[in-house]
This record gives structure tokens, C-alpha cells and sequence, in this order.
């Protein structure tokens, strides 16, 4: 267990909540506090970077604005579920994941740099829509909110899966973030589910993949 991990433990209601709320405050305007992992875009070597035309350009940018607006909900979604888990096991063992989505958060928004486009404009909507989600899922109980995770994870790999098949093949650089994205949640779908995590019921799972349609349109124009 890691010393943050340990500490962790120790922190009262107010000291979680001010965590969460400069997590929420980073997340939408800041700097995220990323983990010690490098970008994949850094492991692309100049050699073979390719150029892009305009048009690759602007869908790259588009996909990576959702994928960005996914990791805002996800921070949501993580600061939520950590709010008002039950056990400070659950808690610490979501940590990494969340810690992992600050990455992801990162990487996208350098890539959408990069491509000369803007983050959605819609972030803060979609980040008091997901703490709110994680928190409601929190208060049933940790096997839902768990639950929640665990869907999430999966349906998002399912949209890379999507956007790797449609970006590019030029977009070396937004490729390399997508896969490693991939790697990682589908890892964090693995952790929810050794923690705890019970499966939802097909009304919320479609629920879900509604409100994510209504997200991934918006943010992909905004
Ligand atoms: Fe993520
Ligand atoms: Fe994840």
C-alpha cells in the first residue's frame, strides 16, 4: 500500500470533500495532478509522425474532445463514488484508477492542443452531472456505485474502440493515447469489479448509454 493510500485513512469528511473539490476545480480549470506515467505521445518518435490534412486534423481534434469531455465525467463519476464510499478499502483500491483518469485527462487535453482545437465548453455540465451520478450510486451502497464503475469503464473501451477505428491513421500521436486509454480502462473495470462491483440492471446500463450518446454529440461539436 502506497503512503497515500495509508494516509488516506486518516482524513476526516471536510478533508475529503476540500480533496474532491480542488480535484473538481482542476479537473475544469486547472492543472490535474497526474501519476508518474509518461505520455504516449511522447514514445511517438519524430520518424514517423505523420502530417495531417486539415480535415484529419479538425475529426481528430472532434473524437478528442470526447474522449476529454469522457475523462471530465470520469473525474466526476471517481470523486463521487470516493464521497461517500462506505469502506476506506473500496476507497483506496479505486484510487490508482482515478489517479489514472488525471492522466488521461491530460494527454487528451495536450492532443487537443496540439491539433488547435478547444476543450468541450460543456465540461462543467458534464462534471456536476457525473459527481452527482457517482454520489447517488455511492449512497445505494459501494457494490452499486462499483457497479457504475465498472459499466462506465466498459462502455467507454467500447468508444475507443469505436474512435480508433475511425480517427486517422496518420494521427500517430492520438492513436498512442487511445490505446494506452484502452489498456487502462479496461484495467479499472477489472479493479471495480474484484472490489465489490455487482452488475447493473439493464435499464440503467441503456440509461447510461444514453446520456453518454447526449455527451459524446455535444462534445463533439462543442
Ligand atoms: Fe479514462
Ligand atoms: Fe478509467
Amino acid at each position: 500500500m502506497s503512503d497515500t493510500n495509508k494516509n488516506l485513512r486518516h482524513y476526516s469528511p471536510i478533508d475529503l470533500l476540500m480533496m474532491q473539490v480542488d480535484n473538481g476545480l482542476r479537473t475544469m480549470f486547472g492543472k490535474p495532478l497526474v501519476t508518474e506515467r509518461p505520455d504516449p505521445q511522447d514514445n511517438v518518435t519524430t520518424e514517423v509522425k505523420q502530417e495531417l490534412a486539415a480535415t484529419e486534423k479538425t475529426f481528430s481534434a472532434r473524437l478528442m474532445r470526447i474522449n476529454h469531455a469522457g475523462e471530465v465525467a470520469a473525474q466526476g463519476l471517481y470523486q463521487g463514488q470516493a464521497l461517500t464510499a462506505k469502506l476506506p478499502d473500496v476507497r483506496d483500491k479505486m484510487q490508482r484508477a482515478a489517479a489514472e483518469e488525471n492522466d488521461h485527462l491530460a494527454w487528451c487535453e495536450r492532443r487537443i492542443k496540439e491539433l488547435g482545437s478547444h476543450t468541450s465548453y460543456f465540461n462543467p455540465v458534464w462534471y456536476f452531472g457525473s459527481i452527482s451520478i457517482g454520489a447517488l450510486a455511492g449512497i445505494a451502497g459501494d457494490k452499486w456505485s462499483l457497479g457504475f464503475v465498472a459499466e462506465t469503464e466498459r462502455q467507454v473501451v467500447k468508444h475507443l474502440n469505436e474512435h480508433l477505428s475511425t480517427i486517422s491513421e496518420n494521427d500517430i500521436e492520438s492513436r498512442a493515447v487511445l490505446e494506452q486509454m484502452k489498456i487502462d480502462e479496461g484495467r479499472h473495470a477489472t479493479v471495480a469489479l474484484e472490489a465489490g462491483a455487482t452488475e447493473l440492471p439493464v435499464v440503467v446500463k441503456s440509461l447510461m448509454a444514453l446520456t453518454s450518446k447526449v455527451m459524446t454529440k455535444t462534445a463533439f461539436w462543442f
